[in-house]
């Protein structure tokens, strides 16, 4: 059976976990004071994993079209890499110990929501899979340049767009079901730690 919460397959989330966000919309997180300190950091987390991953997918073109030293490109890459790879999987983490379990007690309405969105951290995890080693093999080709390069960089390029695609999917809906969240029930100064 299609299951339209599948993270490829959604456009976003259910309707019926939307009625926060339809409280507290997006042209009002800007505001200033609408943010906790906490919902702030969040989106600050969730805007340089998009800008990562983007620019590592776009990265593909840039050593096509510009002139790059192998290593140049390498030292430019494999650090970006490594830390998207690592700082996602332990944002998830926490997410998923730690942060999800206390929203989903503090709005169980939502809690649907907490477990789609949990769902996809296991899917982005084998994105993530694929990634490492698709990018280590497009490192270690760099050198070797050639067909070697092309074929390399084609596969890891197939693998960022995928976890691009995955990724920009998931940070909307989980922005949606936690920041009107964190309005709602934590704007005055309490945390959750
Ligand atoms: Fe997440
Ligand atoms: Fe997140």
């Amino acid at each position: 059976m299609a299951d339209d919460n599948f993270l490829f397959d959604r456009k976003g989330l259910p309707e019926d976990l939307l009625f926060l966000i339809q409280q507290y919309p997006r042209d009002g997180w800007r505001e200033p004071g609408a943010l906790s300190a906490m919902g702030r950091f969040w989106l600050k987390r969730h805007n340089l994993f998009r800008e990562l991953a983007v620019q590592l997918s776009g990265s593909i073109d840039r050593l096509r079209e510009e002139d790059f030293e192998p290593r140049d490109f390498a030292a430019w890459f494999a650090p970006r890499l490594d830390y998207l790879l690592s700082d996602l999987e332990g944002h998830h983490h926490v997410e998923d110990a730690h942060y999800f379990p206390i929203f989903m007690a503090a709005e169980p309405r939502l809690r649907r929501g907490f477990d789609i969105l949990d769902r996809d951290h296991h899917q982005i995890h084998d994105l993530l899979v694929h990634n490492a080693d698709a990018g280590r093999q497009f490192v270690q080709a760099l050198e070797k340049g050639g067909d070697a390069l092309r074929f390399a960089a084609e596969a890891y390029g197939v693998q960022a767009t995928r976890l691009v695609a995955g990724l920009m999917r998931h940070l909307e809906d989980e922005e949606d079901l936690i920041v009107p969240l964190l309005m709602d029930r934590y704007s005055g100064g309490e945390t959750l730690m």
